[in-house]
């Protein structure tokens, strides 16, 4: 007798990699066409291609793009106002993993604020740089220390990026942000929330259930395929030595695949 199961599983396998296929190859054609003329006009701004939209919201809509862009700028500032933090008075805000400027796009030239966008991805990083000429962009290593002095920023934000970090790294980047944000500042980040622990295998939900953290593809870090987990509780146990949870929104991280939102607030500590 034929497993229906069997059937539908194989059937919803077959439809993700045809689309699979048709994306990449058009992203594949889409890059070319970009490369080209990036050549021909290197100082021209454009688009961002395909790939990178890709790279940092997983699809290739352009429109998409601009509207999660916004819904993100959005999320930040219902969970500023919603503090009585205003953002309007910063000097100084960075965009850490800003990727291409989905969410920089938005602020850029709306607020007073020197706007900074940090990444790992150079690709990304230098598009940045053509495209938005009175922001500062910084192409860093993974793992290498963040190229800001002490107490330079009034606020930080960081959106789908500690979800694709292992907790090493994780723990190196917090204590990084906390040493770049001025005192009693704020640092925003979007976080995986239990939702998707149906995505762990079996020791991995031990871990979730045991540590409040589980990470997928721990291998490779900072890239879409690593998927960092976690609970409420770990942000207020395992962080509590450099920030503050202040507010916690589930889901609340607009224009992202669904992702809890956290508002941390500098620790005072003794180093
Ligand atoms: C899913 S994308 C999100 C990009 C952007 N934050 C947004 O919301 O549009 C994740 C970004 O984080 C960057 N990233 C990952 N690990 C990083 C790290 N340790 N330091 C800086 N950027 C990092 C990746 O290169 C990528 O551009």
């Amino acid at each position: 007798m034929v497993d229906n199961n069997k059937v539908k599983i194989w059937f919803a396998k077959s439809i993700a990699g045809f689309n699979s296929i048709i994306k990449y190859t058009y992203i594949f054609f889409s890059e070319i066409i970009y490369c080209l003329s990036r050549k021909l006009f290197p100082r021209a701004r454009h688009r961002p291609s395909a790939r990178m939209i890709n790279l940092v919201t997983g699809c290739t809509k352009f429109t998409w793009f601009v509207e999660s862009g916004k819904l993100a700028k959005f999320s930040i500032e219902e969970a500023l106002s919603r503090n009585k933090i205003d953002y309007l008075n910063f000097n100084n805000m960075l965009d850490f993993g800003c990727g291409c400027g989905r969410v920089i796009s938005h602020f850029y030239n709306h607020v007073g604020a020197k706007i900074y966008g940090v990444d790992i991805n150079k690709y990304l990083i230098d598009w940045c740089k053509v495209n938005f000429d009175s922001a500062e962009f910084d192409f860093v290593k993974l793992s290498s220390r963040l190229p800001y002095p002490d107490n330079k920023f009034d606020f930080i934000y960081a959106l789908s990026v500690f979800t694709h970090l292992p907790e090493n790294s994780q723990l190196f980047y917090f204590a990084e942000l906390w040493r770049i944000l001025r005192k009693e500042q704020y640092l925003l980040v979007s976080l995986h929330g239990d939702k998707y622990i149906h995505m762990l295998n079996s020791s991995q939900a031990r871990e979730f259930n045991d540590r409040g953290i589980a990470v997928i593809n721990s291998k490779k870090p900072g890239s879409n395929l690593c998927i960092a987990i976690h609970s409420q509780s770990y942000l207020r146990d395992r962080l509590s030595e450099y920030f503050q949870v202040v507010d916690v929104v589930r889901a609340g991280a607009k224009g992202n695949p669904e992702q809890d939102l956290y508002l941390l607030k500098k620790n005072i500590i003794n180093i």
